[in-house]
């Protein structure tokens, strides 16, 4: 006796269903779990900097793989903490610190020096309330980012934010 055509669709549908299944737990499982300071990230300064901290380094700088170089001088450090867009972020010392320490150690890959402490909420509440707001930002950064290439051997590419036309 044939198979009438809607029985081989209705069979078929069955054993789709566990393959379709197997699918949604996969995707389940490979899901990315993001640490709270990489969620800030991505929501405080994701849109400026990429998600992954990496941007057209002539319009914003990249953070991915470089970060960790400000820590190498005291001035390098302060920056980072005293510019507007972090000091100024919408977050209490502590959240900060964590977003910090996400920012210089894991963005940064291996850029922070070995011995580089990580921010405390102490550190940042002492540095964000001076922040950079009356001065000319681009050339203080150019001093301090200067400082790292010359005593630090950062890589010279991090002065291409300035070279911008
Ligand atoms: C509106 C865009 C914008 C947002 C939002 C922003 N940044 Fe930035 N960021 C910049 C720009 C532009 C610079 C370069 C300094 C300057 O000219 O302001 C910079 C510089 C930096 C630097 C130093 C890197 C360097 O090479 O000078 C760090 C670290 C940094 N930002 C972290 C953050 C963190 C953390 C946040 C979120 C709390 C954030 N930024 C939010 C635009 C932004």
């Amino acid at each position: 006796m044939a198979v009438k055509p809607w029985l081989w669709l209705a069979l078929g549908a069955i054993a789709a269903a566990p393959a379709i299944a197997g699918d949604n737990y996969a995707t389940e499982r490979n899901a990315v779990t993001l640490s709270p300071a990489q969620t800030q990230f991505i929501l405080r300064c994701g849109g400026c900097h990429g998600t992954l901290g990496v941007s057209p380094p002539r319009s914003v700088p990249s953070l991915r793989g470089v970060a960790g170089w400000f820590l190498c001088t005291p001035e390098g450090r302060e920056y980072v903490i005293r510019l507007p867009n972090v000091s100024r972020a919408q977050f209490d010392d502590a959240t900060l610190a964590q977003v910090m320490n996400f920012v210089t150690f894991d963005l940064g890959e291996r850029s922070a020096p070995p011995a580089a402490a990580r921010f405390t909420q102490a550190e940042v509440a002492a540095i964000r309330a001076r922040p950079l707001n009356a001065l000319p930002l681009r050339q203080f950064r150019r001093k301090v980012v200067t400082g790292l290439v010359r005593r630090c051997h950062a890589p010279a590419s991090m002065l291409d934010y300035d070279r911008r036309g």
